[in-house]
């Protein structure tokens, strides 16, 4: 792209989006070739050699999320969880993670069940808590993983505050900026040293797209590391998917404003409501962490949770009676979704009971908050 100082919405519709050399298309080639042809010396013609190892499609989106998070490279994955766990897994054998106690699901169990096969530790703290955190890493820590605004809670964590920490223990910190996106939240200018997204949600955009990516600081050995494992492990995005999220990277910018336009709205209406205890959304004053918020996002997101003071069955019946939202899982897409996450979560649930989330899609305000009133009881 030839303008240097882009704003987002601009990055965001050209990064990566250069016209084909060969015909001059202005939507990018699909690749499907999973073999390139040797020059005759063996050697790469045009740097590519096996789908796995990279293509051209791919590579467009990667230059686009580098470009987006503000990076120097990024990678992509064939789902969020791929990208966590080569990410996790270039990380030295018998040392220590620092994790949220409020993260997604699957790195939970990750850190549970496999991480320590190979010696991996994790810590869960409560990362707003930054004395918890420095207590956290006192024996050493290899990396911190934030996850801001974290899912399902939506806790916030100071992000150049945590990189401080993680920096003064010779630590790297990866931020899981799926909720945030690049667009309300750049992790890598406030310290952090690689970017975690689920392009599934908000980068892919409609529900129809799985994967995952890292973007990076800088082009060094962790680069290196992460990138050999992906290549030889296998997870790597297939080019079809790569194009779908390319395509999703066009519109993220404006997708992002109208969903944080009906969150609001969403979010205030909700927390006026005597049947809901909390609403867990940062864009709101009584959010524990509001400040931290507002200070390093330039807007409070799509997603929100909430707790009903009737537990577990007035959370489920209030589920059962929307119309509009759809009880789905997972989040990002332009459909509103709902879900009782504690009922998804396996056998040890760590969600409340009385806890739905909330994926605020692109319909028209109007219809989202009739659907809420006329479910509630
Ligand atoms: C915050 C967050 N991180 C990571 C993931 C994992 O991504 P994927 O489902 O694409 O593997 C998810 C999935 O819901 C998520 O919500």
């Amino acid at each position: 792209m030839k303008a240097p100082d882009a704003k987002l919405e601009t990055i965001a519709v050209h990064a990566g989006g250069e016209p084909d050399p060969a015909t001059g298309a202005l939507a990018p080639p699909l690749h499907f070739a999973t073999t390139f042809q040797h020059g005759a010396a063996g050697e790469r013609v045009a740097g590519y050699e096996y789908q796995r190892e990279g293509n051209p499609t791919n590579d467009r989106l990667c230059t686009a999320i580098a470009a987006l998070e503000g990076g120097e490279a990024a990678l992509t994955f064939a789902s969020g969880m791929a990208a966590i766990t080569a990410l996790l897994e270039s990380i030295p054998t018998n040392s220590r993670i620092v994790i949220p106690d409020d993260c997604y699901t699957g790195l939970r169990v990750l850190c549970a069940e496999f991480l320590p096969e190979r010696g991996l530790h994790a810590t869960h703290v409560d990362m707003a808590d930054l004395d918890a955190v420095r207590a956290a890493c006192a024996d050493g820590v290899a990396a911190i993983w934030a996850e801001t605004p974290s899912n399902p809670r939506l806790r916030v964590c100071d992000i150049a505050a945590v990189a401080d920490i993680a920096h003064t223990h010779g630590a790297l910190l990866v931020c899981d900026n799926t909720f945030a996106t690049p667009i309300l939240q750049r992790p890598l200018a406030l310290g952090a040293d690689v970017v975690m997204h689920s392009t599934t949600k908000y980068f892919g955009g409609h529900s129809d797209v799985l994967g995952g990516a890292l973007a990076f600081a800088r082009c060094d050995e962790v680069y290196d590391r992460v990138a050999h494992r992906l290549h030889v492990t296998g997870a790597s995005l297939a080019p079809f998917s790569a194009w779908l999220t390319l395509r999703g990277c066009r519109s993220l910018p404006a997708r992002m404003a109208w969903h944080c336009r009906n969150t609001r709205r969403v979010a205030e209406f909700l927390a006026a409501r005597d049947e809901i205890e909390r609403v867990n959304y940062p864009g709101l004053d009584t959010h524990p962490e509001h400040a931290i918020a507002a200070r390093q996002m330039s807007d409070f997101g799509g997603m929100l949770s909430i707790e009903f003071r009737g537990g577990r069955d007035a959370a489920l019946a209030f589920a059962g009676r929307l119309k509009l939202f759809i009880n789905a899982t997972s989040l990002g897409g332009c459909e509103s979704l709902v879900e009782h996450r504690a009922s998804v979560e396996g056998p040890k649930p760590v969600s409340p009971q009385n806890l739905l989330r909330i994926s605020v899609g692109l319909e028209h305000i109007d219809d989202l908050l009739a659907d809420l009133e006329q479910a509630l009881p």
